[in-house]
């Protein structure tokens, strides 16, 4: 029997991580639905340029000439590394998997106490568990059917007394701001400061919290990063003016378009200040800023918005359902320790 050999994949090696991004996305996705995988330009220009908290490592399985598997381990400075292993579905349940998992133990050991990795199936589940990580949340993904969403958008636009479900009466004191690309200079600091009320905020059930620093100049490199990934940011930010002195921000939303892989729409992150829950300003700022999808012409061949929402997360699903989101698969997030 031929031993599993398994390499590392050098950062400017283009046609190895070609062929390994190749069975990754193969092994994740293979019979799921609309699945989402990051498209092969924006890997490349990830790996070619490290963020500088970060290292991004590549590992390709080979059983003879034939790949049959493959790892991505990103290690990240203060926070958990995020692992992912991979094996093609007819090489399964041969030690593959472990064969992997043991060389990137041994990658880990002394740079990263906690490790975390994403599974989409009961297979994924059970290896994660077998070599000692625990569940920590669990998500479901949601699809938005968008050439549907945008064509009844665009009659909501026309005769808003129809669609009475979506557009609500606006709130007098409620402003949203919209914007495609860089965040304007105006509001940068109040997108900062919410970008990190996100971090303290979102359910991350028993997986280890990492908070971010978001400054103003952090939001200026990831801007600049997502960009040169191919990523178009499509963002809105909402304030009240309750009268205070200054409005006050109170929540946001982004969308991301991949100009390199343009069937999925990725929703990101929405957030509402506590205070201001329940004043339908998360549906508001949904809603304002997929209206901006209508002018972004990569859009006009998407044919889905994909978001993850916890299991756990009531209010947040409601608002998806009723935007028109159906649960399409789950994502398990499990965390476990590197020795
Ligand atoms: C998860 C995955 C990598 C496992 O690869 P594999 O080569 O089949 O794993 P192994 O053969 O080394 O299995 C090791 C152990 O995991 C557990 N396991 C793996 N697949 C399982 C399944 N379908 N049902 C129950 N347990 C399973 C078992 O305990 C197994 O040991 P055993 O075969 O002696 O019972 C593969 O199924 C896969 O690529 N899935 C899609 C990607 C993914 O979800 N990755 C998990 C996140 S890292």
């Amino acid at each position: 029997m031929v031993d599993v050999q398994i390499t590392r994949i050098q950062p400017d090696d283009v046609d190895g991580l070609t062929r390994w991004h190749a069975l990754m996305r193969e092994a994740y996705n293979g019979d799921r639905t609309a699945a989402w995988w990051q498209s092969l330009e924006s890997t490349l220009t990830q790996f070619a340029h490290p963020r500088s908290d970060k290292s991004d490592i590549a590992f390709l399985a080979h059983l003879g000439e034939e790949a049959i598997g493959g790892a991505e381990i990103n290690i990240v400075t203060d926070a958990p590394a995020d692992v992912e292993i991979g094996v093609l579905p007819a090489h399964r349940r041969q030690g593959h998997g472990t064969s992997i998992a043991r060389v990137v133990k041994d990658l880990l050991r002394g740079r990263t106490k906690l490790v975390q990795t994403e599974t989409y199936c009961p297979e994924g589940v059970a290896f994660a568990q077998t070599l000692g990580l625990s569940i920590g949340i669990q998500e479901n993904r949601l699809l938005l059917d968008l050439p549907d969403y945008l064509r009844d958008d665009a009659n909501r636009y026309k005769n808003p007394d129809e669609t009475p479900g979506l557009v609500r009466a606006p709130d007098p004191n409620l402003s949203i701001t919209s914007w495609i690309g860089g965040c304007p200079e105006e509001v940068v600091e109040d997108w900062a400061r919410l970008r990190q009320q996100m971090d303290e905020d979102v359910p991350v059930g028993d997986l280890t919290r990492t908070l971010k620093h978001a400054g103003a100049s952090a939001i200026r490199t990831h801007e600049e990063r997502m960009a040169d990934q191919g990523w178009i940011l499509v963002s809105s930010i909402a304030h009240v003016d309750d009268d205070s002195d200054a409005p006050v921000p109170v929540g946001y939303t982004e969308i991301m378009v991949s100009r390199h892989d343009t069937d999925i729409v990725i929703q990101e992150d929405t957030l509402v200040d506590r205070e201001y829950r329940g004043r339908g300003i998360g549906r508001g700022l949904k809603v304002a800023n997929m209206r901006q999808l209508h002018e972004i012409p990569e859009v006009a061949e998407a044919s889905w918005v994909q978001t993850y929402t916890a299991t756990s997360n009531s209010p947040m699903h409601s608002l998806n359902r009723d935007l028109g989101f159906y649960t399409a698969d789950s994502m398990t997030a499990l965390e476990g320790r590197v020795d």
